[in-house]
Order: structure tokens, then C-alpha cells, then sequence
């Protein structure tokens, strides 16, 4: 008993923030923002949306996809770093809007790896023999939680809200040359670098309070990041990641037909397509529409590459991811 992915679905808040609308907010400017990052605009909620409504409509388009009942569906994996509320975890929230009964909820905390790490998690569950439907969603609003002054520009330009949706189903495999199935995935984590990309507060580590005045006067509630840091890091670990669930997987770079990785930076991409000699124009990129929407990047490029019918069926996927933490992850299935 393998898993596969049988459905995908995603959903952008219709709402589109473009790099001359944040002129307007944040002392930056359109050039900067394309030369840095590959971004040209992303999507942000209104005031009345949440991570859970994001999450939901990606949800029913991966179930419509899949083509099950809802009522079919065993456990949700719900990825995020934007939380609804700080409990319960958000997969609660999303269970009750779908209606979904009683069944295992899952949150993991694994910010921009957090796609990777569910899907290994659901492979886990599925091979097991324990589930034979999962849902698993990344979503993010990150519009709500970014300093929109010129102290947050570094880390403002970046971000985007998003949700992007998958369910993992079993599957019996004869032929794995034509079969859909996740042949491997690969995490790690090295929290040595924690406080390289972080949320500081609020916080039970910083004193008697969660949250206090000077916390939010500080702007300890909006991300922290040294951006060289984990530029380099990323690219380092990413393609490092990679070859070795590739090769793990008895395959070569060169038999990938298309690389979804996650999108945190244009230049980090094409600098880990570079370091493992890929061809750039297997690597599909959605970051110059949408920015970084961390745990749903992956969900959501993997969606519109197989609407833009540039992933067909057969086809096989190398996926690669990097975040906070440092967490990194990659991936190898066939779609
Ligand atoms: C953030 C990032 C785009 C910055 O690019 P960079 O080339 O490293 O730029 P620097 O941080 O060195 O900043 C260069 C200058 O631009 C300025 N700057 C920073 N943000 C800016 C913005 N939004 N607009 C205009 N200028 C900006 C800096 O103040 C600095 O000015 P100075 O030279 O006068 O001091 C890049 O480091 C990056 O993408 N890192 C990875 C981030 C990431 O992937 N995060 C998510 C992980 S999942």
C-alpha cells in the first residue's frame, strides 16, 4: 500500500497588493522589491478572512478534485505559522467549517517546510494501513501580522496570503514507472539558527508576560529576519536536500520532469537550480504572482502548473522547501 496525491486545490483572496501599492507604505520600490525577490504583487485577505476560511475553500476544491465525499476523508494536516487563534490549532476550526465529524486532526509547525512535512506525515499514515484519505492544507495570512511601516520593509515586501489543499489517498502500486505515488521525503531541522527567522513574541520566554507594552513597541509581534542568513542557508539546503531524495529515490536530477519549490525568493530558486545543474525551465515559479505564502506555496504552484498544463499526469515532481526554524524538506512522487 503506497499513497499518491488525488486531489489539489487552492485559493487566493481575491484582493491583489502590487509593489507600487507598498511604495505607498513602506519606503520601498517596485525595482528593488523584482531585483530582490522576483515578486511583482501578492493577495491579502480582507479584514473578515481568516487562515481557516482560506483553508477551507482550498479544501473543497482539493475533495472536488479528488473526486470522494468529504465523509471519506480520515485526518486533516493543517501546515500554517499564522494561526487562526494560538489554540486550539487551526485544523479544528477547518474540521467544524467542512463538516467533517470526528476524525484525527493534525497541526504542525513547520512554517515554510510545513507542506513537505505533512506530506510526509500523510504518506506515514497512509502506508501504515491507518488512513486511507488525508486532507492536507497549508494556509497563510500573513497580511495581518506585517509591520506596513518602512521598520517592516525587509520582511513586508515578501509575504502573501494564500491556501493550497491536497488529499493523499492510498493506492496499490504494480508499475511505478506510471503510477501516481510519493516515492520518498526527506526533513530536517536545525534550531541552532531559531532566532534567524522568528516571531519573538508574543512570548513565556521573554520575561512575566506574554505580551507587553514594550513588546509591541519594540515590534517584537511582527517577524524577525537576517535575510542573508537563510538566503544562504536555503540554497545550500534545499539542493543538498534534494539530490538526496532523488538518488534515494533511484532516479537522476535529470529524470525530474518538473521541480515545485517552495517560493520564497526568485533568486533562491534559480541559485539551487544552478548549484544541481537543472535546466530553469523545469522549475515552475508562482512567487512573482502570490509572494511568499509559506506552507502554501508548494499546494498552490502545484495547482496552477496543472491548470496552466505544464504538470501532466505520469509526470515526475521534485519538490524542495526551506523556512524557519531552519527547517528544510524535499520530496520525489509521481503525479
Ligand atoms: C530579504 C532579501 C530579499 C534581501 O536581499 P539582500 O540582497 O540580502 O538585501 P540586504 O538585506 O543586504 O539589503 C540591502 C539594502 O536594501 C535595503 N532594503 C531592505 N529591504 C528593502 C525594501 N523592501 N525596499 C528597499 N530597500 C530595502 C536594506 O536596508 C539595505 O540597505 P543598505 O545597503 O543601505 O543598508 C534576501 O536576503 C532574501 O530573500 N533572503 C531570504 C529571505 C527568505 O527567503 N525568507 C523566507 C524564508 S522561507
Amino acid at each position: 500500500m503506497r499513497s499518491y496525491i488525488s486531489g489539489v486545490g487552492s485559493f487566493l483572496p481575491p484582493k491583489v497588493v502590487t509593489n507600487f501599492d507598498l511604495e505607498e507604505m513602506m519606503n520601498t520600490s517596485d525595482e528593488w522589491i523584482q531585483q530582490r525577490t522576483g515578486i511583482v504583487q501578492r493577495r491579502w485577505v480582507d479584514e473578515n478572512t481568516s487562515t481557516s476560511d482560506l483553508a477551507y475553500e482550498a479544501s473543497i476544491k482539493a475533495i472536488e478534485n479528488a473526486k470522494i465525499d468529504k465523509s471519506e476523508i480520515d485526518m486533516i494536516i493543517f501546515a500554517t505559522l499564522s494561526p487562526d487563534h494560538d489554540f486550539p490549532g487551526t485544523g479544528c476550526f477547518l474540521q467544524h467549517k467542512l463538516g467533517l465529524g470526528e476524525v484525527t486532526v493534525l497541526d504542525i509547525r513547520q512554517q515554510c517546510s510545513g507542506f513537505l512535512y505533512g506530506l510526509s506525515i500523510a504518506d506515514k499514515f497512509i502506508r501504515s494501513g491507518e488512513h486511507k484519505h488525508i486532507l492536507l492544507v497549508g494556509a497563510e495570512v500573513h497580511s495581518k501580522g506585517l509591520d506596513k511601516t518602512p521598520r517592516g520593509r525587509d520582511v513586508g515586501v515578501l509575504f502573501g496570503d494564500g491556501a493550497g489543499a491536497v488529499i493523499v489517498s492510498s493506492t496499490a502500486i504494480t508499475d511505478t514507472e506510471t503510477q501516481a505515488h510519493i516515492l520518498n521525503t526527506a526533513l530536517y531541522a536545525d534550531g541552532a539558527h531559531a532566532k534567524e527567522l522568528w516571531l519573538p513574541a508574543p512570548s513565556n520566554a521573554m520575561g512575566a508576560e506574554r505580551m507587553s507594552q514594550k513588546m509591541l513597541d519594540e515590534g517584537l509581534h511582527y517577524p524577525q529576519m537576517n535575510g542573508r542568513n537563510v538566503f544562504i542557508h536555503a540554497t545550500k539546503k534545499m539542493s543538498e536536500c534534494l539530490a538526496g531524495v532523488v538518488t534515494k529515490s533511484g532516479y537522476q536530477l535529470k529524470d525530474i520532469d518538473i521541480f515545485l519549490f517552495h517560493q520564497a525568493n526568485m533568486r533562491i530558486n534559480m541559485k539551487v537550480a544552478e548549484l544541481l545543474g537543472i535546466d530553469e525551465s523545469k522549475v515552475f515559479n508562482t512567487i512573482q504572482d502570490f509572494g511568499n505564502t509559506t506552507a502554501a506555496t508548494i499546494p498552490i504552484g502545484m495547482d496552477c502548473a496543472i491548470k496552466k498544463g505544464v504538470l501532466k499526469k505520469g509526470m515526475l515532481v521534485g519538490s524542495a522547501a526551506f523556512g524557519a526554524g531552519f527547517t528544510w524538506a524535499a520530496s520525489v512522487w509521481r503525479y
